[in-house]
């Protein structure tokens, strides 16, 4: 029973005002409501209607007349006045039993909640839909120290406290927190003047871990309000660190809960790589106070709206704090690994979406990251200075509203005067356009020929042409750069541009800072892609050019042609040594393309994949690059190794990301010799890690494993990283071995997400491993999925994408995913959220 965006009709009924007030027990919280309803002018009908699951309704009134509601799936219908009226209601509801964390439950002790999108309804009877905005007074009693909720502070006592939020709200960002908890406190003057207390609340024990949460806090609000001009509105914002947590983060009104995975941090615990993602994701929930909150969504569909536009916010934030080449590289890595992935398989879905069963199936990559692309584009596409000035009036304009994606276009049309009907495709259409280019060179005048075409996706065989932002620049063959950077907008299915007075046929550098969420398919000379990574002024494109000559060599490797080997192996060596790259930059001119990525261009060009032969190409590559740049290994190992103090800054962690690279190669050569001498003297869990995953590698892991358990026992996050390695690191034959051992493991608490994730997470993640021939990594995932689904049905239907690229492969592995598939579906009552997942997966 899917929902249809075309189906919107305004509420009957709009909220004045909000009290609760929260009587806490494990098993029996009661929640007292009292909501003044008016009538909403928009609409005729009086019809009245409240969302409610899962609640134990003890009583309910009519300006104060007691009366019996008539329940119904999903919630409750009442004879209601013609005019404003007062309704209140008293439930019951069961914090401890509620494993699916969605609305109040309890972990490790403590009281949280998670609303977004449709859990404020498992806590009390309301207009559980994103355009009925009110404001929330709440009263919370219980014997816990901590009891927290949205808004200021408006008084305490034992065991009560009350908070106000004045900024009208959706229920979605409600919040209540209470438990046993500890502040790390700061505060931040605001640009006019206002000061802000800051709190970022953890459980006994892990202050520690609570420093860099909060510079990464005070970053954020300073850089919204120097870039985006916007200025935090209340005289309190909190934090709160969760040990069971669905997602990374959430926005909730001045009261952001986060999983601890996104929050706490040291450089003991935490690799470089988790600083930088607690930095973004702190970023994230940040920013959406303006994107999200003051201005929010109509409607689900709208989803992107906040989330595209706040995930490109926060991209920005990163690259301004650390190297913004390196972040783009980082993010567009990310964008091929999953939206890609969504994109060219059944899954594949509209970054605005028609329909849906269950809007928690739809937080995705395409709605966030591609989303956050299309952003990008208007942005490339309009300038700078106006894309600023777009987003001005889009504040102004829409400031307390529950707005659309349609608002947004036409704010930007408004602003600049541009017509983007066409653009507005992006919206629409889902798949990922592949953009053919050829070209030709006569009497100085170079041309540039494009054709796009995007594939059908479920439900949309046939495209339209898109409007694409293609960023273009050209180098002659001494390697200077002839045409710099100019933007060329392709809106047609075929079109050419033309460039002038050039001396030689240049190179050109295409699709620059990867100026559209595009697969660019173009034949080039393994001599050409070399010259690129040499001399490209893009950084972008100078990464992308050593990218795709190792695809080059891996595909040729697994199809059997002739491998360009020795460009690949000399460009690299060239570009290892080139001192005036940035560290961080080598280290990811090392990576090789992902073995999904690999598979999903053979597919593309017609071959079927083969998941152990992609292995062990990459294998093959990474040994051949291990003998070739021997000689080099020592002596750059060496100006790696970083003699100060630990920082979590880009310059540190760019030289540990490149030195644990080159130690990956020299791990290939000494039998993990200089990985168990990292190991030993390691002082952070970089290093430890990186040294962990190279003694795995060679399976001399044992011992080390066995000394980091006895380091990290009680700490959960660490313990997840012992749990992920073990999967990621296992042989492709042993990956389904490996894991359903650790299933075993009295310390695999499977219904805690971050430990779950760890453990199946990592074994959908290794490839070879996930689909080798066995099949007992997919018949694995099954069982675990269907014994996952009743307690929680998010991470259960999340985790399914784990199956998202059957069709893909030969029949062998189709018959065995396929019947997996069916199995799962064939549970008793399988949640909704895995319904819809399986189904579209098998396309029934
Ligand atoms: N709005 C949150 C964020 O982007 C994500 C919450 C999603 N929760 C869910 N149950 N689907 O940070
Ligand atoms: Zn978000």
């Amino acid at each position: 029973q899917p929902i249809y965006l075309a189906d919107y009709t305004p509420p009957n009924w709009l909220v004045e005002e909000v009290s609760l007030t929260f009587v806490l027990d494990p098993r029996a919280t009661r929640v007292r409501s009292t909501i003044r309803f008016t009538p909403n002018p928009a609409t005729t009908s009086r019809d009245f209607f409240l969302h409610g699951e899962q609640l134990k309704l003890i009583r309910a009134a009519i300006d104060g007349a007691g009366i019996t509601p008539e329940l119904v799936d999903g919630g409750l219908k009442a004879e209601v006045p013609g005019t404003a009226f007062t309704w209140e209601s008293e439930v019951e509801i069961s914090p401890q039993t509620n494993t699916a964390l969605e609305g109040l439950y309890m972990s490790n002790g403590m009281y949280c909640t998670q609303c977004e999108a449709e859990g404020f309804r498992r806590i009390t009877f309301y207009p559980d839909r994103p355009d009925v905005m009110a404001p929330f007074k709440v009263r919370i009693e219980g014997d816990l120290p901590v009891l927290l909720s949205n808004g200021n502070p408006t008084g305490s006592g034992d065991g009560w406290a009350e908070w106000h939020d004045p900024w009208p709200k959706p229920a979605y960002l409600f919040a209540l927190v209470a438990g046993e908890l500890i502040a790390r406190e700061d505060s931040f003057t605001t640009m006019s003047g206002k000061e802000v207390d800051l709190k970022l609340w953890v459980r006994p024990g892990d202050e520690g871990k609570t420093a860099f949460g909060m510079e990464a806090l005070k970053a954020s609000m300073k850089w919204d309000e120097q870039v985006y001009g916007r200025e935090y509105d209340l005289d309190i914002f909190q934090i709160v660190a969760v040990s069971d947590f669905n997602m990374g983060a959430m926005e909730n009104k001045g009261l952001n809960i986060f999983n601890t995975s996104a929050v706490l941090a040291s450089s003991k615990t935490s690799t470089d790589a988790n600083f930088e993602r607690i930095e973004a994701i702190i970023a994230h929930e940040y920013f959406h106070n303006w994107t999200g909150n003051r201005i929010t969504c109509r409607d689900w569909f709208q989803l992107s709206l906040k989330e595209g536009l706040t995930v490109f916010r926060d991209q920005q934030f990163s690259g301004d704090m650390r190297s913004k080449a390196v972040c783009r590289i980082n993010d567009v890595i990310a964008l091929r690994g999953r939206q890609f992935r969504e994109d060219n398989g059944p899954l594949a879905h509209q970054v605005q979406p028609d329909s849906f069963v269950e809007i928690n199936n739809f937080y995705t990559a395409t709605i966030y990251e591609k989303g956050a692309e299309l952003i990008g584009m208007m942005k490339t596409l309009v300038g700078e200075e106006e894309y600023y000035k777009a987003l001005d009036l889009y504040f102004t304009r829409h400031d307390g509203e529950a707005a659309t994606i349609e608002d947004w276009v036409r704010v930007f049309e408004d602003s600049t005067g541009r017509d983007l009907t066409q653009f507005r495709r992006w919206y629409k259409q889902a798949g990922t356009p592949r953009l053919k280019v050829m070209e030709d060179f006569k009497d100085g005048t170079y041309t540039l020929h494009f054709e796009q075409e995007t594939p059908p996706t479920p439900g949309q065989d046939k495209k339209q042409p898109q409007h694409i932002p293609i960023a273009v620049g050209l180098i002659g063959p001494n390697g200077d750069e002839v045409v710099p950077t100019r933007v060329l907008e392709m809106t047609e299915t075929k079109q050419s541009f033309t460039f002038d007075g050039l001396g030689a046929k240049p190179t050109p550098s295409i699709l620059r800072h990867f100026s559209a969420p595009v697969i660019v398919q173009r034949d080039s000379s393994p001599a050409e892609r070399a010259f690129l990574l040499a001399h490209d002024t893009d950084p972008f494109n100078k990464w992308e050019a050593g990218r795709t000559l190792a695809k080059d060599v891996l595909i040729a490797m697994v199809t059997g042609e002739d491998a360009p080997l020795s460009n690949y192996l000399e460009a690299l060596a060239v570009m290892l040594r080139d001192d005036s790259l940035d560290p961080a930059f080598r280290a990811l001119a090392l990576g090789l393309p992902g073995q999904d990525d690999l598979a999903q261009t053979l597919f593309d060009a017609g071959v079927t994949p083969d998941p152990q032969k992609i292995h062990r190409a990459g294998e093959t590559l990474k040994q051949a690059t291990a003998e070739h740049l021997h000689d080099l290994l020592p002596r750059l190992s060496a100006e790696m190794e970083v003699n100060a103090p630990f920082k979590p800054n880009a310059e540190q962690a760019g030289k540990r990301a490149l030195g644990l690279e080159l130690l990956k190669l020299t791990n290939r050569m000494d039998g993990g010799a200089a990985a168990q001498a990292l190991y030993d003297k390691a002082d952070n869990m970089t290093h430890r890690l990186g040294a962990l995953g190279c003694l795995l590698d060679v399976e001399k892991g044992a011992d080390a494993l066995a000394d980091f358990r006895s380091r990290f026992d009680g700490d959960a996050l660490v313990m997840d990283k012992w749990f992920a390695m073990q999967v990621a690191h296992a042989a492709p034959e042993k990956a389904a071995d490996v894991t359903a051992t650790l299933t075993q493991d009295p310390a695999f608490n499977w219904k805690n997400p971050n430990r779950f994730r760890a453990v199946f997470g990592a074994l959908a993640m290794n490839q070879a491993g996930f689909h080798h021939v066995s099949g007992k990594a997919y018949a694995l995932t099954a069982d675990w999925l269907i014994k996952l689904d009743p307690v929680n049905h998010q991470i259960a239907a999340r985790m399914t994408t784990a199956f998202e690229t059957w069709r893909r492969y030969d029949a062998d592995r189709q018959d065995m995913i396929t019947s997996a598939l069916r199995r799962i579906l064939a549970t008793d009552g399988l949640s909704r959220d895995s319904q819809e997942m399986v189904r579209r997966m098998l396309g029934d």
